[in-house]
């Protein structure tokens, strides 16, 4: 299996993402780190403790990172989709597991160059911690096999204003430092997470295959509410478990390789991902960006995985 690293901040889609990689046998998991984003840092790190334990895997070390974005404060949160404390509500059982003692780019680093394999990072969250690690290890941040972004928005406009993505607008220089790397990285974008709708049979099914999957359900629930009013689709649109799908099964998603700038401004368009359309040929810097997916088969493959992982 290809050594897996999730930042993260969770967040309900967040919590599915997670427990997707650990029903998969392809990856091995092997470290979590947490950014502020969704809900403050103390908040995220605590519900990815307890999302591993309710996974069955409180032996993947947690790291805590970034408390706030780079430059400029963060002028609101998440709670208001994610539920004041991240998960929809719902309180998980404590973990048994504390929060690893180092900060989230000093574990990434370490893992990152103690591994003999290329080892893949799915970036779920705001870029904070992987912008610093580009900045204090980059030695390290160059032996990232790939980086799977949930992040930016090609041509489908923005969710948390018109024009900007969510976890790009969190931290808009972070990602303009990650999208201008060397980094082979993965753009996952509203472009293909927005028609890819988890529906109320697919809930259904692994809600039914064991308390896990109940559990899962009764998290999302609220996030369905939402889902509803803003993007107006029946359903639950999971944005960071298709970017996992995208890091567990490469080549899920049809991309291009486009340079991409983030608009670092201070206007009413800070934080849109600007994709250029023209040919990147030769730019070292070239993002993979995803432009299609087959949505029917990565809900599929997302609910048949949960399905399993609530029967184990
Ligand atoms: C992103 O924003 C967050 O609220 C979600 O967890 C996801 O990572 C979608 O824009
Ligand atoms: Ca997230």
């Amino acid at each position: 299996p290809t050594p897996l690293v999730i930042d993260t901040d969770p967040g309900i889609d967040d919590a599915v993402a997670i427990l997707l990689a650990v029903a998969s046998p392809e990856v091995d998991l092997r470290l979590v780190t947490t950014t502020h984003g969704n809900v403050d840092l103390a908040q995220t790190t605590e519900n990815a403790l307890r999302v591993l334990h309710l996974a069955g895997r409180a032996d993947v070390p947690v790291a805590a990172g970034a408390r706030a974005p780079l430059v400029h404060p963060m002028a609101e949160r998440a709670g208001h989709v994610h539920g004041a404390a991240g998960l929809g509500g719902v309180e998980l059982p404590r973990s048994p597991a504390a929060v690893d003692p180092r900060p989230a780019v000093v574990a990434l680093a370490d893992l990152l160059l103690a591994s003999p394999r290329p080892v893949t990072v799915a970036a779920i969250g705001p870029l904070t911690n992987i912008a610093l690690l580009l900045a204090v290890h980059p030695e390290a941040a160059a032996r990232i096999g790939r980086l799977v972004v949930m992040g930016g928005s090609a041509g489908a406009g923005g969710n948390v204003t018109a024009a900007a993505e969510f976890n790009a607008w969190a931290d808009p220089e972070a990602a303009q430092a990650v999208f201008s790397s060397t980094v082979p990285t993965v753009m996952v974008g509203l472009d293909v997470t927005l028609p890819t709708v988890l529906g109320e049979s697919g809930v259904a099914r692994f809600a039914a295959a064991g308390p896990l999957g109940a559990t899962t359900a009764a998290i999302l629930r609220q996030y369905m509410d939402v889902s509803r009013r803003r993007y107006g689709v029946d359903g639950v649109v999971v944005h960071d478990a298709l970017a996992l799908t995208e890091a567990i099964v490469p080549g899920t998603l049809t991309t291009a390789p486009r340079d991409v700038v983030v608009d670092t401004g201070l206007g009413v368009t800070r934080g849109q991902t600007l994709v250029d359309r023209r040919d990147p040929s030769g730019s070292p810097t070239a993002v993979h960006v995803a432009e299609r997916v087959d949505s029917a088969a990565a809900v599929e493959f997302l609910v048949s995985r949960l399905a399993a992982l609530a029967a184990r």
